[in-house]
């Protein structure tokens, strides 16, 4: 990373990143960042930052489906919007800028533009699901505002039993009426996302800032193996059906598959095996796996050759196996024309343009359905991401910051 500036940061880079450091405190465990859909922290969450969009001038409201959407008109009421954009929830221990920095900043952007009438009007979105931690399907904010929730799903559970339905009612939503959160075509323009990179290529090459041309596809599962609990001292080796050693050997074979391929990768981030004592076999294990490519047929392949090697594991192993895919998103192009503009405002604040694709999943993938999708890329310390040690310059804070507002200040619709 380039050395930090001897000149103090610009006002606009310190209150994104006081702010930032308020919401890192809106969170379920006090020594950390957890921000999950529906969730208490969630509504602290929009209020706070609706309050920082009331400041900048936009009229805020919290969807059907529990988005923050903060609108500033343009020339005239009711034209069709930019939408800027991205999420307010966060994994689990979490770093603070995955998602947060692009509301923030395009806050902060839409406050900089002052009462100058633009020929469109602006909207700033903070979707209240895009990681997908509490119920495993993602992106649940931007498919509803895309028009592509599948109302199926809110008969998902989380770890805890709660169905969405149950978590949207008690979050004062009517889960009924999530439908009614989706935007009409005509009255979007372009959704552009402002984020983190996530990895470490923007600081290898030496470069603030980047334009993504496209994001992987994914595809998630949950896994339950069921075989036989018993006592750990008494049952020998050979007449044991256990329920985590078999799920370890498909961990093992996910990460074995996935190496198979060139740019494909397999992740199994959660295991829970029960009853969870030392001195008892595992009679359950229930694990996720998560599965990624920028190509959608390797990415299916992947996947298809992971479960088949389960389901056969299982029956080696003489125990029960139910595999269900929570999750799947189609890998996602990035809008030539948009590009072009966000490769333009980077050159304006006199950077080399680097184009670069994304491993990481974000709302744009569920936007594209609406409408045309581009995104800006700010680096990160290390490339390190879903971590509290996630990290970025002031300095770098600032550039992300002129260069989103060049783009929206020279923002052209699509002819
Ligand atoms: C979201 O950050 C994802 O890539 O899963
Ligand atoms: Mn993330
Ligand atoms: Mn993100």
């Amino acid at each position: 990373m380039s050395a930090p500036s001897l000149q103090p940061p610009p006002a606009a880079a310190t209150r994104i990143l006081d702010r930032i450091e308020a919401l890192a405190r809106v969170s379920e465990q006090p020594d950390g960042l957890t921000r999950i859909y529906l969730s208490p922290q969630h509504a602290q969450a929009n209020a706070l930052v609706g309050g920082w969009m009331r400041e900048a001038g936009l009229a805020v409201h919290v969807d059907a489906a529990g988005n923050l959407v903060g609108r500033r008109e343009g020339e005239r009421p009711g034209l069709p919007c930019l939408m800027l954009g991205s999420h307010l929830d966060s994994v689990r221990n979490a770093g603070r800028y995955d998602g947060m920095l692009g509301v923030l900043t395009a806050i902060e952007c839409v406050a900089a533009l002052g009462p100058r009438p633009l020929p469109f009007a602006i909207e700033v979105v903070g979707f209240g699901d895009e990681e997908g931690v509490r119920f495993q399907a993602t992106m649940l904010g931007s498919r509803a505002v895309a028009g592509t929730f599948d109302p199926a799903l809110l008969d998902l559970r989380d770890a805890g039993g709660t169905t969405m339905r149950e978590a949207m009612a008690a979050f004062g939503l009517d889960p009924s009426a999530v439908g009614s959160a989706a935007r009409r075509r005509e009255d979007v323009l372009a959704y552009v996302e402002y984020h983190i990179e996530q990895g470490p290529v923007l600081e290898a090459e030496g470069l603030p800032v980047g334009v993504v041309t496209a994001i992987n596809g994914q595809q998630r599962f949950r896994i339950q193996v069921d075989g036989m609990a018993g006592h750990s001292g008494t049952v020998p080796m050979r007449l044991r059906q256990d329920a985590l050693a078999a799920a370890a050997e498909c961990v093992l074979a996910a990460e074995r598959i996935a190496a198979g391929l060139p740019d494909a990768v397999a992740t199994v981030g959660q295991l829970a095996p029960s009853p969870g004592a030392t001195n008892v076999i595992p009679g359950r294990a229930v694990f996720s796996l998560d599965v990624r490519s920028p190509r959608d047929a390797d990415r299916m392949r992947v996947a298809a050759a992971i479960v088949d090697e389960c389901r056969a594991i299982a029956t080696r192993r003489r125990v029960a196996i139910d595999i269900a895919q929570t999750h799947e998103l189609s890998s996602c192009a990035c809008a030539a024309w948009l590009q072009d503009q966000v490769a333009a405002a980077i050159a304006a604040d006199g950077h080399r343009v680097l184009a670069l694709p994304s491993g990481a999943g974000h709302d744009a993938m569920a936007m594209v359905a609406l409408t045309d999708v581009a995104m800006l890329f700010l680096r990160c310390r290390d490339g390190i991401s879903h971590h509290p040690a996630e990290a970025i310059t002031a300095e770098d804070a600032a550039t992300g910051a002129r260069v989103l507002q060049a783009f929206i200040e020279r923002f052209e619709p699509r002819a």
